[in-house]
């Protein structure tokens, strides 16, 4: 595909863009590329400061949706909602959850809720938004926001791992079956980001911000929102995660379980 993603004056949907990751990807945007962006997430208060900065700040329109993903029919909403007299052009699926742990101490409801907000909500929101873009003839982008934890399997956080697998997967092989549209696909695949989900899962305590190619959400937002216009299928961002990414095509993923494993470990 060669034509870039152009965003300018046009609308982009950014899930989970109430804290880290999405609220950098939202900014860059407005910021750097003139797109209007529409934000969804379920913390409103947060959403509207952001669509009011980005529309002051930077001039252009901002909208917010207070959606919880994990609901079935809040997802379905969002997406009439989003397309209530306003053209969608493009759509990030960055919103997300994990946890640190033992698999056999994760309880059910936490793993469907996460299930439903990185796995669920996505292949629906995705196969709704890319038939729509499809449909209207227009030339727009998808990008999904999986993980290093979708190519190295993560123990402890062993279901998340398997959430991202998913997506990745997913993500690549939906960017074929569309390829001949003209709509891009793209999967976005960081490492460790240092973010409100560390310190929610105590994980900010093993991984410093800074070190083991930690990035802050402005680095990972610049990299992921520049693989977005570029419509590049996979993209994986900083030398070391690129790095980590070619050893895991080399060697066995029983020997990168075991070695994350060590790294992962919770203190007994
Ligand atoms: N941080 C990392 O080290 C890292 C590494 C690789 C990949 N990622 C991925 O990057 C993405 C962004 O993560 P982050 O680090 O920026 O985390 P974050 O700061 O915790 O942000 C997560 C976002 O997702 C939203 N969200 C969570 N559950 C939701 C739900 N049920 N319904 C609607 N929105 C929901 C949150 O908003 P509300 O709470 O307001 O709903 C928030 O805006 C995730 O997909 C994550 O898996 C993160």
């Amino acid at each position: 595909m060669s034509q870039k993603l152009e965003l300018r004056g046009k609308w982009t949907l950014v899930t989970g863009a109430s804290s880290g990751l999405g609220v950098e990807i939202a900014r860059s945007i407005a910021r750097d590329h003139g797109g209007n962006v529409l934000v969804v997430a379920r913390r409103r208060d947060r959403l509207e400061a952001l669509c009011e900065e980005l529309r002051s700040r930077h001039g252009v329109q901002a909208a917010c949706i207070t959606a919880d993903l994990s609901r079935p029919e809040d997802v379905e909403r969002v997406f009439t909602e989003a397309t209530h007299e306003r053209d969608i052009h493009a759509v990030v699926f960055n919103a997300g959850v994990t946890y640190w742990g033992e698999a056999l101490k994760l309880g059910w409801s936490e793993f469907q809720a996460m299930l439903n907000t990185n796995v669920t909500s996505m292949v629906r929101l995705s196969t709704l938004f890319m038939s729509y873009l499809v449909e209207r003839g227009t030339k727009g982008g998808l990008m999904l926001v999986s993980s290093m934890a979708s190519i190295i399997p993560v123990p402890y956080q062993a279901a998340y791992s398997g959430t991202k697998a998913f997506v990745t997967s997913y993500g690549q092989a939906l960017a074929q079956e569309v390829r001949h549209t003209g709509v891009s696909v793209t999967v976005f695949v960081p490492g460790g980001i240092s973010t409100e989900m560390l310190d929610r899962t105590g994980l900010s305590n093993r991984f410093k911000a800074g070190e083991l190619g930690m990035m802050t959400a402005e680095q990972a937002s610049a990299h992921a929102v520049r693989a977005f216009i570029h419509r590049r299928e996979l993209y994986v961002p900083g030398l070391l995660n690129q790095t980590l990414a070619l050893a895991a095509r080399m060697l066995p993923r029983g020997f990168l379980a075991q070695r994350t494993a060590a790294l992962y470990r919770p203190e007994p």
